[in-house]
């Protein structure tokens, strides 16, 4: 069975989510090829070092570049601030390895579209982190669509909040810095962006607005030192898409109350589906004659919910989706017709953004593929 080895950067949230999945697919999947933890890079070294041994990577590295150039390492999965995605992914691109990069795909769209096309030349395969669409949820969502049993699809209304940027006293990071991340739109807004398309298709125009709520943030935590930010805190646009359906999309990382609220409402002629990602484990649906929502919970019928448990009702949680985004991955790598999210289609969710942003500074609709 041939080897893959797979090198991981970063080691914090995701760093450590890319861990376990990588570790997870091994023990859950009969994947077709033999996946090796071969580095892990992180510039705190000794973090790196520790980590390795506790994620079982056997190299650990103090300098990226190692290793991506590291001989045993084919697939290179990137969990590092926003800004760093595309001086890594290019490297490793030149480099002839799979690139498996956490979203969203860069800070800019000329980033984004140079990485796309690097990727393309090249010949790599490229995913992209955008997980909750490797719910199996979101799968019988997509195929209900597919089906017709929405009939034409009219409306999309979708959400992604979360409260951890609320209290004006949360500190800077690299999250507040247009340099290196671009705010609740880029945060969690991409994530929305790239279900809506999944799920209904192409968008053809925007308009939108944006708002920075708290100008200003303590330096680190609990400093009177003050950083002035310029990244939105929250986001509202109005979508067209190429198939007639028309949509809402929101986004904030200041609304009380919410931890992961990445949902949405899907109408068509003949019904109406909804699913909230705090309850990941179900859809709503209403099919026309019925009085209220039908609610279904995922269960072994479906493939990735089997994977994990043959009981219904005992539910998959975040790790499991991003176990399932690495199984994508892998299978994508032996040539075995994955659906995924690569380069190309993160350009996609990057342009459309773009959009969003050009559209509330000029307060004007704004064609996206007029970027
Ligand atoms: N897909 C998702 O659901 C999801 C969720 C959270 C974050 N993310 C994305 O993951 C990425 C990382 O976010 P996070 O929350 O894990 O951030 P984090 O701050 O927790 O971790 C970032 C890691 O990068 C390391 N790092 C920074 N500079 C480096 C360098 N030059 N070389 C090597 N390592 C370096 C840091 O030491 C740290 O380990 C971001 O792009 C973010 O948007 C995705």
């Amino acid at each position: 069975m041939r080897e893959l080895g797979i090198g991981l950067i970063g080691t914090g949230f995701m760093g450590r989510a890319h861990a376990l999945a990588f570790n997870n697919a091994r023990a859950v999947f009969e994947l077709p090829v033999h996946l090796t933890l071969a580095a892990l890079a992180d510039a705190d070294t000794e973090r790196a070092r520790r980590c390795a041994t506790a994620w079982g990577f056997a190299q650990a590295h103090g300098d990226w570049q190692a290793l991506v150039n590291d001989p045993n390492v084919d697939v290179v999965a990137i969990t590092t601030p926003n800004h760093l995605h595309y001086p890594m992914a290019m490297a490793a691109i030149a480099a002839g390895k799979a690139v498996y990069c956490e979203k969203p795909l860069a800070v800019s769209l000329e980033q984004a579209d140079a990485m796309r096309r690097a990727a393309s030349a090249a010949g790599v395969v490229t995913r992209v982190g955008y997980n909750y669409q490797h719910n199996p949820m979101i799968t019988l969502a997509r195929q209900m669509i597919a089906n017709g049993e929405l009939g034409e699809i009219v409306s999309f209304q979708g959400e992604f909040s979360e409260d951890f940027m609320a209290d004006p006293a949360s500190p800077w990071s690299w999250r507040c810095e247009v340099a290196h991340a671009g705010g609740a739109l880029a945060d969690l807004g991409s994530h929305l962006l790239s279900m809506a398309r999944y799920l209904v298709g192409d968008v053809v125009s925007v308009c939108a607005d944006t708002q920075t709520v708290h100008g200003q943030r303590p330096a680190i935590n609990g400093s009177a030192e003050l950083k002035a930010i310029a990244v939105d805190d929250q986001v509202h646009a109005l979508l067209r898409f190429a198939n007639g359906a028309r949509g809402t999309v929101s986004s904030s990382w200041l609304k009380h109350g919410y931890k992961n609220h990445l949902s949405f409402e899907i109408s068509g002629t003949k019904g109406t589906l909804a699913f909230d990602q705090e309850r990941l484990n179900e859809l709503r649906v209403c099919r026309v004659g019925q009085e209220g929502f039908q609610r279904l919970l995922a269960g072994p019928a479906l493939p990735g919910y089997a994977a994990f448990s043959p009981a219904a009702g005992h539910q998959l949680g975040y790790n499991e989706l991003k176990t399932l985004e690495v199984q994508e991955l892998i299978l994508a790598l032996a040539g075995q017709g994955a659906d995924g999210t690569d380069f190309e289609a993160a350009w996609e969710v990057e342009r459309l953004a773009t959009a969003i942003r050009v559209a509330a500074k000029e307060e004007r609709w704004v064609t996206v593929n007029s970027l």
